[in-house]
């Protein structure tokens, strides 16, 4: 049985999934018809642009089926104004209100973010969701411990603050997100990064607060205490981690950035 079945009832023959296919892995028969190669099931990398561009469900994936690939809805109106809106007035919200996030929008931002792209198509990432409060206050007093303790002079100011009874490194947020990637994967960093910014952007749009915790991520690169706390699986690394809450102010502009500096040839 191959990977991939075509339906020559169905097929138009228009050599859209081939042309597709990253991995070329079709060819025509001698009808014309698209065929699977017969070892293309080690090379194919799922995904899903043979299924997601037939027009006429003439492709059978067995990995991906059809009924599980959505369809698309062309009859939605992309509101280009409000989705550059979106981009430009996310903010690093370093303020909360005590009230938790309703963990249904963070599951629909998670999902959302599953369709990142990711390098061969290897989606690496795993999501970690610290929704207690008390445990985000903990694993603070852990990247604490990590500054205090590898005593670079950039952080003094952080370690002050903390022992004044402020929360520089994950602002007094009520969760946290955390997100960690095989070690043997030379990608894990860059489709981690995709990943929670696609996040980011669709907790934005929910109307959560979200903040990168780069001292976190520093601290869990150095600390064994606090990826023992975080649970973090042998051969796996953070990649990725951001303080998330309800923001407690709404912001009214959008901060001028330094000009894009392009080249264009
Ligand atoms: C990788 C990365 C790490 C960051 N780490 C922190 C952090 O630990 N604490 C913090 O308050 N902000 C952190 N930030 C937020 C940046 O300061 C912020 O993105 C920048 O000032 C621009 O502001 P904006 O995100 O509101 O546009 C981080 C941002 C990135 C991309």
């Amino acid at each position: 049985m191959s990977l991939v079945s075509i339906d020559h009832g169905r097929c138009r023959r228009d050599g859209a999934c081939s042309a597709v296919c990253p991995a070329g892995l079709f060819e025509n028969d001698p009808e014309g018809f698209p065929q699977f190669h017969a070892d293309g099931e080690q090379r194919c990398i799922r995904c899903g642009h043979c299924v997601a561009v037939c027009g006429y469900d003439a492709l059978q994936h067995e990995e991906l089926p059809l009924h599980e690939a959505a369809l698309l809805d062309s009859s939605l109106q992309l509101d280009l104004t409000a989705l550059n809106q979106l981009l430009q007035a996310r903010r690093s919200v370093r303020e909360f209100k005590a009230e938790p996030v309703p963990q249904a929008l963070v599951r629909e931002a998670i999902e959302i973010a599953r369709w990142a792209p990711s390098a061969v198509n290897r989606q690496p990432v795993e999501w970690l969701v610290i929704q207690n409060p008390a445990e985000v206050r903990k694993l603070a007093g852990l990247v604490a411990e990590y500054l205090r303790q590898i005593v670079e002079p950039r952080y003094a100011h952080y370690i002050t603050m903390w022992d004044q009874g402020k929360d520089p490194f994950l602002r007094s947020a009520p969760h946290l997100l955390v997100i960690h990637a095989p070690d043997d994967w030379g990608w894990s960093t860059v489709d981690s990064t995709i990943a929670l910014t696609q996040f980011e952007l669709a907790a934005c749009a929910r109307g959560i607060g979200t903040c990168w915790a780069g001292f976190l991520m520093r601290a869990a690169a150095g600390h064994q205490p606090l990826r023992e706390a975080l649970g973090i699986p042998e051969g796996h690394s953070v990649t990725g981690a951001l303080m998330y809450g309800l923001p407690r102010y709404r912001y009214h502009r959008i901060p001028p950035r330094q000009a894009a500096r392009v080249t264009w040839r």
